[in-house]
């Protein structure tokens, strides 16, 4: 893999502005091959109520705790010139926990959201939103749409935030309005295909992810872009989410970097293609 100071905008831009970065960041950073960025990374963030107990803390500590981390990988990826981020930060299933984890978990969201605007500006990132909003309360609906309003201009990352989300609700809702177009004209069933199908999905305007990465040691999806992931690469970290930062992100990278990607072809196939 070749790669440098001069290849690597974001390294060329701390020299100029002189950020001190440190030693392990810089090593990391000159490992990763600006022309094999994943176009897309999609996070499971795990491991908050685990990092919390760890520290003696209640689970809603380690959520706070956890904002840190989506600051800071956020920030990671408009850095180094990813285009999508998509971060789990509530299921479907998770509408299930004692309701004052919910409750706190809704505001600190939304707050969240509604004070990192500036942020969000100043790295030029446009905020998207996937899920089902009419479980979400009213105070999170109108911060959310206040903070969709007011990135809507930016054309750098796209930071999809999945909130009320889960592919069977995705897949569930999409598959009843084909029906529905079916059933008024507008669809032919016989013609349905993929496409259609990747239409009426809530990532519908989205690349698939390429990799995706779950913190916090375990080995599931959870209900998380199914259908979306269906060639993505893998990545698994011991690493709770709290503690997660731009170093971990960088290390998956060039992780996933350093993997073939097949998609159902042989090697001998993929490497001819390189070639021409
Ligand atoms: C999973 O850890 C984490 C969540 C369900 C919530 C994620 C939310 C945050 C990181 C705060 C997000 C803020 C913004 C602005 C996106 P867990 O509670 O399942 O941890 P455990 O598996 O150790 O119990």
């Amino acid at each position: 893999m070749i790669n440098n100071f001069t290849n690597n905008a974001f390294l060329t831009f701390a020299r100029i502005i002189k950020l001190r970065l440190p030693d392990n960041m810089v090593s990391l950073l000159n490992q990763i091959d600006n022309n094999k960025l994943p176009k897309h990374i999609a996070i499971i963030m795990d491991g908050n109520g685990r990092w919390a107990a760890e520290k003696g803390e209640e689970r809603l500590f380690g959520h706070f705790h956890g904002v840190e981390s989506v600051r800071n990988i956020v920030e990671g990826c408009a850095e180094i010139g990813i285009s999508y981020l998509t971060l789990y930060a509530f299921s479907t299933e998770n509408w299930d926990r004692p309701q004052p984890e919910v409750n706190g978990l809704m505001t600190l969201l939304a707050e969240t959201l509604r004070k990192e605007i500036p942020l969000l500006n100043k790295h030029n990132i446009k905020l998207h939103i996937i899920g089902d909003m009419e479980m979400l309360p009213q105070f999170a609906v109108d911060a959310l749409q206040e903070s969709i309003d007011m990135t809507n201009h930016n054309t750098g990352l796209n930071l999809i935030m999945a909130l009320s989300y889960s592919s069977r609700w995705e897949l569930v809702n999409a598959v009843k309005k084909i029906g529905l177009a079916v059933e008024a004209g507008v669809i032919n069933a016989a013609e349905i295909n993929q496409e259609t199908l990747e239409n009426y999905l809530t990532t519908k305007s989205f690349p698939d992810p390429e990799l995706m990465i779950r913190t916090s040691g375990e080995f599931r999806i959870s209900n998380f872009l199914l259908y979306q992931l269906a060639y993505t690469e893998l990545y698994f970290t011991d690493t709770r989410w709290p503690d997660f930062r731009k170093e971990n992100l960088y290390e998956a990278i060039i992780d996933f970097q350093n993997r073939e990607r097949r998609f159902g072809k042989t090697g001998l196939q993929i490497q001819q293609e390189e070639a021409i």
